[in-house]
């Protein structure tokens, strides 16, 4: 049973190595609730039986306003089945994995058994590291260079995983994606309901809550944590659409790299791919301190979403739109523990 401080410090070691296949499993789940997921909302349930682990997606912690279709949801739920592929390699299991195994319950997402041993590749190794230090990071990044190399790499990530990923290269190809983001601020924070639904998700950053957007996230400083109901009331009652989009400008202005991940359909099993390739791509971003944040406003919104869509040259489906640069660490976001995520 980990506490809340030490859900991102679980230790390998600690694996179960003579214990039964259900003990490995849930030990391996440690690692998939480390995901990132939209508003931190975790919206993943397992329930482990006969050697086996039911992964559903929980619809109770959807976002109707921000996500209606659960697409963000299922994406999310696929960056933790990424986690837990690669835990499980990493513990020396192959992983045996059906996807969307019962037509008639589209919720159930996978059904994963440990699979034959095998020898974790260095490759896996880097990812498995990089699983309890990947942060989303919201800061102003340096404008340092990132190398074509390195963006090669993410592209063949996004690919190994059913997904491709779009460098948005050039002035004009960056300034007209900013104004989308601009745009899918200015009708986000101008509908209430939006407002209302984030805020629902902010927390202050000493809340025990182990869900939810703690306030440092959006870059106040905790030594302003008193202000935390302000800042819930106002987004709540204003429209704070310039502000924002000025902000989401700024922040695209100082990321070297913008980047949209795109899957050639839009169906569940393609939201729960390219989960997984975001997953794989931010890992391997971690794996040399390269950071990243998301900007899917404009993926959130269907007109935008077209728009952006023809923008890039109709190459598919964009799913999530990713800044990346290198510059100072982000914290860690809570988690619920393994025993809050499980159904008996
Ligand atoms: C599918 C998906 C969509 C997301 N969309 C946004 C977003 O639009 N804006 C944002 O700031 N963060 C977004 N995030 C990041 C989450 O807020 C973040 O993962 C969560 O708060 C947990 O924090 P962590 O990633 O640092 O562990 C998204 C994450 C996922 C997986």
């Amino acid at each position: 049973m980990f506490l809340k401080a030490d859900i991102w410090n679980v230790q390998d070691t600690e694996f179960p190595t003579t214990g039964t296949p259900e003990e490995k499993l849930k030990f391996v789940l440690n690692y998939a609730i480390l995901a990132p997921s939209s508003h931190n909302t975790q919206p993943w349930r397992f329930k482990i039986e006969s050697g086996k682990i039911y992964y559903y997606a929980d619809r109770t912690r959807s976002l109707p306003v921000a996500d209606p279709d659960g697409r963000e949801l299922i994406i999310s739920c696929g960056a933790a089945l990424f986690n837990l592929r690669i835990a499980l390699h990493h513990f020396g299991y192959a992983s045996e994995i059906k996807t969307f195994p019962d037509s008639t319950n589209p919720d159930l997402l996978a059904c994963i058994e440990l699979g034959h041993p095998i020898q974790e590749t260095t490759d896996e190794k880097l990812l498995f590291q990089a699983i309890k230090a990947r942060h989303t990071n919201r800061h102003d990044y340096q404008n340092w260079d990132v190398p074509e190399t390195l963006l090669k790499w993410l592209q063949k990530d996004a690919i190994s995983e059913g997904a491709t990923l779009q460098i948005i290269k050039g002035d004009i190809a960056r300034s007209n994606v900013a104004e989308l983001v601009a745009q899918g601020d200015h009708l986000q924070m101008a509908d209430p309901n939006f407002r209302n639904e984030l805020a629902a998700w902010i927390r202050p950053s000493t809340s025990k809550s182990q869900d939810g957007l703690p306030i440092y996230t959006h870059g106040i400083d905790e030594h302003f944590e008193f202000a935390t109901p302000l800042f819930a009331f106002v987004l709540r009652t204003l429209d704070m659409g310039n502000s924002v989009a000025e902000r989401s400008r700024k922040l695209l202005e100082c990321s070297p790299v913008i980047v949209v991940l795109n899957t050639k359909f839009d169906t569940s099993a393609n939201w729960l791919a390219v989960g997984q390739a975001l997953q794989r791509v931010l890992l391997r971003a971690q794996t040399v301190k390269l950071f990243a944040s998301f900007l899917n406003q404009p993926i959130q919104i269907p007109q935008l979403r077209s728009q952006l869509s023809k923008l890039l040259g109709d190459k598919g489906y964009p799913q999530i739109m990713l800044r990346l640069g290198f510059g100072q660490e982000a914290k860690p976001t809570p988690r619920r523990t393994v025993d809050e995520v499980m159904s008996k």
